[in-house]
């Protein structure tokens, strides 16, 4: 292979990769080109050149120099075979996509479609990659998240409040459960698991008649909005609450060492594969290794196991 392209989504880690990959391809002595903003970037034929230098001092930036976009684009008539065209034209041979369940199907499709060679680095915050162990971002957010949650605990304590916390995921708990876990939270909501609001208010006024004075819930956004379950939490306890909706800081940030290494060997991986000609495929570590899954089996919906870890987090409350 002479010349290939990046494409990203945004989370912490993944200019990381970008770098990792670039470097990789530059031992190779293999030309790469950035994609800019994501798919709209690829219909648009907007590519950048991108080499050893162009990517120093950004392995601890968040977000993506790339930059990246949510294309509706891509999904109309007649704007998937304009990609195909620019990545010809611009005599890219593969393609590295690095992003979560949306930007992965992109991959997929062109590959499966159109014959694009293209390998897949999972990266997203919410670990929701099928197959996939470890996303590039998913630590960063984690931690994140928890230096916020640990801030509001100062304040639930000394006014012996009750907080709610709503933290990001959609389908995935994996953020929530790993940041209540980690935060010593009494109860955590997650699209995984039914919401019983009557136990919680229960459980709350009992522990309230024990002297208990602050309580922290995490919320995943899928399961329940922060503001609702104050209001039930309230109509339920008499208690005062208030909520803290941690939004889009989950998703930037300083990349965690976890996450930079973990983008170093995935990028590493992401572009050997590439070159020994593996296609419609996606980079991820298995027990310590580098392995490839299909890209097809990895944009599947993952079932997240929080059965073990909301055990213990409420044996731990
Ligand atoms: O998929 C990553 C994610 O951050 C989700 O956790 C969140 O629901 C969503 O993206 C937010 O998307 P947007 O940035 O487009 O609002």
């Amino acid at each position: 292979m002479n010349k290939i392209a990046i494409l990203t989504r945004d989370c912490a880690g993944v200019n990381a990769a970008i770098r990792a990959a670039v470097r990789t391809a530059a031992a190779a002595q293999v030309e790469v080109l950035g994609v800019l903003r994501g798919y709209e970037g690829l219909i648009d034929g907007d590519f950048v050149a991108l080499n050893r230098r162009s990517v120093s001092s950004i392995i601890n930036l968040g977000g993506t120099i790339l930059k990246t976009a949510r294309s509706e684009r891509f999904y109309q008539a007649g704007y998937q075979e304009r990609a195909v065209k620019n990545i010809h034209d611009a005599a890219i041979e593969g393609l590295l996509v690095i992003g979560g369940n949306g930007t992965l199907a992109g991959a997929h499709l062109l590959a499966s479609e159109y014959g694009i060679a293209t390998v897949g680095i999972p990266a997203t915050i919410d670990n929701d990659v099928n197959g996939v162990e470890a996303a590039i971002g998913a630590d960063t957010s984690v931690n994140v998240a928890l230096d916020a949650l640990d801030k509001i605990r100062d304040t639930a304590t000394s006014l012996e409040r009750i907080f709610i916390v709503e933290v990001m995921g959609r389908n995935c708990g994996h953020i929530a459960m790993q940041v209540a876990l980690a935060g010593g939270c009494e109860e955590v909501l997650l699209p995984e698991r039914d919401i019983d609001i009557e136990a919680m208010c229960r459980e709350i006024k009992a522990g309230h008649v024990r002297g208990k004075v602050s309580w922290i819930v995490v919320t995943a956004e899928g399961r329940a909005k922060a503001q609702d379950v104050a209001a039930a939490v309230t109509l339920g306890t008499g208690l005062e609450t208030r909520i803290a909706v941690l939004g889009h800081i989950q998703r930037g940030g300083r990349p965690t060492a976890i996450d930079r290494i973990l983008a170093a060997r995935l990028a590493h991986a992401a572009f050997e594969a590439l070159t020994e000609g593996k296609s419609d495929v996606c980079v991820h570590i298995k027990n310590g290794n580098a392995a490839l899954l299909p890209l097809g089996e990895a944009i599947r919906p993952k079932v997240c196991e929080v059965a073990d870890d909301y055990h213990l987090l409420k044996v731990l409350a």
